[in-house]
């Protein structure tokens, strides 16, 4: 299978922090490198996260710093109640040598886009500020997005309001602007993320094979673990930004509808909710894939496969 090529865009996080670690290694997927952008921390924090994370992996792709605030609205409570003061509490890395590119996150969006075949996917797990600032400035990236694969919305239930999901509701003015932008969008919403809880169970097995990897993940799910137990009462973490990558590595692990979406962004009670019409009660065009299921079994042996690709790093060369 040829890799597909990629730009992820990201608000590191815990759950960012591991779709960073599967998309490192894996050989169905060619990381051209990772946008940042302001969400569960300030973007110094998210961006300096991304850093710590390639650098502990070994993940040698470029960091680009992007937006530190939502296109319209003022900037949203950032979410240390789930991810921490740092945006990655749990694992204490050693000193940070990575620096990011000098070149702006919509800059390489924009550069890399353009140069492009029309072969690139954008995989985003974060507020959808980057890209859709991109559009705007540069609309002719736009039939040149090969896919926009994403971690967010919800047909039911949101998690920052009853209504809203966090990375749509942190900035909603940007996800109308993606989803309306007529690029193929597949959403990986609420509704399958929350099949997939990391409980301790999975930590357990996923630290038998004792690499960075496996630490890592260890380190970052006992404190995510806790935090969601606290948030929201959950058993275990939802895992969602990894459910992007695995849909890259199998799409056979998500099952999809397709549907017209549209987002809610003038109503205070309901800003930042997908009203995504899996039922196909309008006559509206389709604009997105909605995921309606997963397959939880085989979530669960892609995220193995990539921890155990790590295995090559000599674990006590690095200290967290
Ligand atoms: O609602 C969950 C999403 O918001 C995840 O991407 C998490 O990292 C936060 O960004
Ligand atoms: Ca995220």
């Amino acid at each position: 299978m040829n890799s597909r090529k990629i730009i992820l865009d990201c608000d590191p996080g815990h759950d960012d922090a591991v779709a960073i670690m599967m998309a490192g290694r894996h050989p169905f997927i060619d990381l051209l490198g990772i946008t940042v952008v302001k969400g569960n921390q300030t973007i110094d924090k998210t961006t300096k996260n991304a850093l710590h994370i390639c650098q502990y992996l070994e993940i040698l792709v470029p960091v680009f710093q992007g937006m530190d605030r939502p296109m319209v609205i003022a900037s949203p409570p950032t979410e240390e109640r789930i991810h921490g003061e740092s945006g990655l509490d749990g694992p204490v890395f050693g000193p940070l040598k990575k620096e990011a590119e000098e070149l702006h996150a919509v800059g390489f969006l924009i550069s890399t886009l353009m140069a492009s075949k029309g072969d690139v996917t954008l995989v985003a797990t974060g507020p959808l500020t980057n890209i859709a600032m991109a559009m705007r400035i540069e609309p002719r990236i736009i039939p040149k997005i090969e896919e926009i694969i994403l971690m967010g919305g919800s047909y039911q239930m949101g998690n920052v309001t009853p209504a809203a999901e966090f990375n749509i509701f942190a900035d909603a003015e940007a996800a109308f602007v993606v989803f309306e932008s007529g690029v193929k969008v597949t959403m990986c919403g609420l509704d399958i993320t929350r099949k997939v809880l990391c409980t301790t169970d999975i930590v357990k097995r996923m630290s038998t094979h004792t690499n960075p990897a496996s630490k890592l993940f260890s380190d970052l799910m006992s404190f995510f673990i806790e935090s969601q137990k606290r948030t929201f009462g959950w058993e275990g973490a939802p895992l969602h930004d990894p459910t992007t990558i695995a849909y890259l590595i199998d799409p056979s692990v998500l099952t999809l509808k397709e549907a017209h979406t549209d987002i809610e962004i003038r109503s205070e009670q309901s800003y930042g909710r997908t009203n995504c019409d899996i039922f196909h009660l309008t006559n509206k065009p389709f604009n997105s894939n909605i995921a309606t299921d997963i397959d939880v079994d085989k979530f669960w042996d892609i995220v193995e496969n990539c921890i155990k690709m790590y295995s090559d790093i000599n674990l006590n060369e690095y200290t967290l």
